[in-house]
């Protein structure tokens, strides 16, 4: 599926018609496993995005923090991003989406693909606490915008929600 050329109105359009559908899939399952991989399925079929899915925070006895790779839709991506690292370990430690026109242009960025050109990385909060990242990577440069970020923060809210 063509991941350019979205108008704003078509794009705000396909999130309005996900949000719900993403929100009447994690309230019926506990397992945050099992949501993360529909809600990857559900983003990719909406939006044909290169690479999407989420890396989770595990924080074990003797080893440095780091974000491992959970659920995700399309190629083969690095399991491991220490805090501060790329496009997702920065979202991590500034607790703050980032918008990535070009990937090439974002210092320490994470190449998993020499595909993905632009990339959207949204925390997941548990209170004030981040617990993993949602990650976009497009092969088009300048994908992602406002738009996204305010959607995908509202979709990662419901799926946090509902996090037990
Ligand atoms: N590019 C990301 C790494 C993850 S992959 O793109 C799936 C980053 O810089 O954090």
């Amino acid at each position: 599926m063509e991941s350019l050329h979205l108008t704003a109105t078509d794009k705000k359009g396909r999130y309005e018609e996900l949000l719900p559908q993403v929100e009447a899939l994690v309230s019926t399952e506990t397992d945050l496993i099992a949501n993360l991989a529909n809600v990857s399925a559900a983003l990719k079929e909406a939006f044909g995005w290169w690479w999407v899915g989420f890396y989770l925070v595990r924080d074990e006895q003797g080893q440095s923090p780091r974000l491992v790779l959970g659920p995700f839709q399309g190629p083969l991506a690095c399991t491991s991003i220490a805090y501060g690292r790329g496009v997702c370990g920065t979202a991590w430690m500034q607790a703050k989406t980032q918008v990535v026109p070009a990937v090439e242009a974002f210092p320490g960025h994470i190449a998993c693909s020499s595909a993905s050109k632009s990339e959207i990385v949204v925390p997941l909060f548990v209170g004030n606490t981040v617990i993993g990242v949602l990650d976009a990577d497009s092969e088009f440069l300048a994908t992602f915008d406002a738009i996204d970020a305010e959607y995908l923060e509202k979709l990662v809210a419901v799926i946090c929600k509902f996090i037990k």
